[in-house]
């Protein structure tokens, strides 16, 4: 994936653009109500048909951070949720929100400051990112979670993640982790959580990267 894969569609108030390099076809944006996003239609997205509200609803709902909108008269722009959350997805990616710092962010990626689908399988061949390779490695886990950290006495300010190289996500800022089912699971402001697919104590990392071989790059 390239720049080449982003794609800018302009509006008179407001332009959406959609990022290939984090796509990872979840959804979201086709099955909303409305008429912003409609598969086959050329262009696919035409913001002129909605209400800015619809358009920031939308573009906000993608779990990816694939989708940006810039509004044109600068009275709108997207802020980070007041929580700090990842969830673990169903035999998928975390799925990040907050007022992220991911280490591996190109500069021309906006949405992942806000929105983030970072790879757990191990096997993403673009790596911090997402990019469905979880499905055609079979990966098994089912996004429950046994720990329950410490609470947090404040939630939200920046949560930054670092990237060990062959070894896991280090999460720094306050955060509350979801597990698959919704469910508020742990709290804390710092944690290693497992991206080589192999801990036995998903979604934690217990150092099983090492004897698995797991090779980051
Ligand atoms: S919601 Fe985001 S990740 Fe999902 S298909 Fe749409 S652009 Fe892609
Ligand atoms: S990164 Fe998976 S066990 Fe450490």
């Amino acid at each position: 994936m390239s720049e080449k894969d982003v794609i800018t569609f302009p509006g008179g108030k407001v332009d959406v653009t959609w990022d290939g390099r984090l796509c990872i076809h979840i959804g979201e944006c086709g099955q909303a109500q409305g008429e912003l996003f409609v598969g086959g239609r050329k262009p696919w997205c035409k913001p002129d048909l909605v209400d800015i509200g619809h358009v920031v609803e939308v573009v906000e709902s993608c779990p990816s951070g694939a989708l940006v909108y810039q509004s044109r008269e600068g009275g709108v722009t997207e802020r980070a949720d007041a929580e700090n959350t990842v969830t673990v997805v169903y035999k998928g990616p975390y799925f990040m929100r907050g007022d992220l710092e991911i280490e591996g962010a190109a500069d021309n990626m906006p949405g992942v400051s806000y929105r983030a689908a970072l790879c757990r399988c191990g096997k993403s061949m673009n790596k911090p990112f997402c990019d469905n390779s979880h499905e055609t490695a079979g990966f098994q886990d089912y996004g429950a979670v046994g720990e329950k950290g410490q609470a947090l006495g404040e939630t939200g300010g920046k949560l930054s993640v670092r990237l060990i190289p062959d070894g896991p996500l280090i999460l720094s800022g306050n955060l509350t982790i979801r597990a698959s089912s919704g469910r508020k699971a742990w709290q804390g402001n710092n944690i290693a959580l497992c991206r080589c697919g192999a801990s036995a104590n998903k979604p934690f990392c217990d150092g099983s990267h090492t004897a698995a071989g797991f090779k980051s790059d």
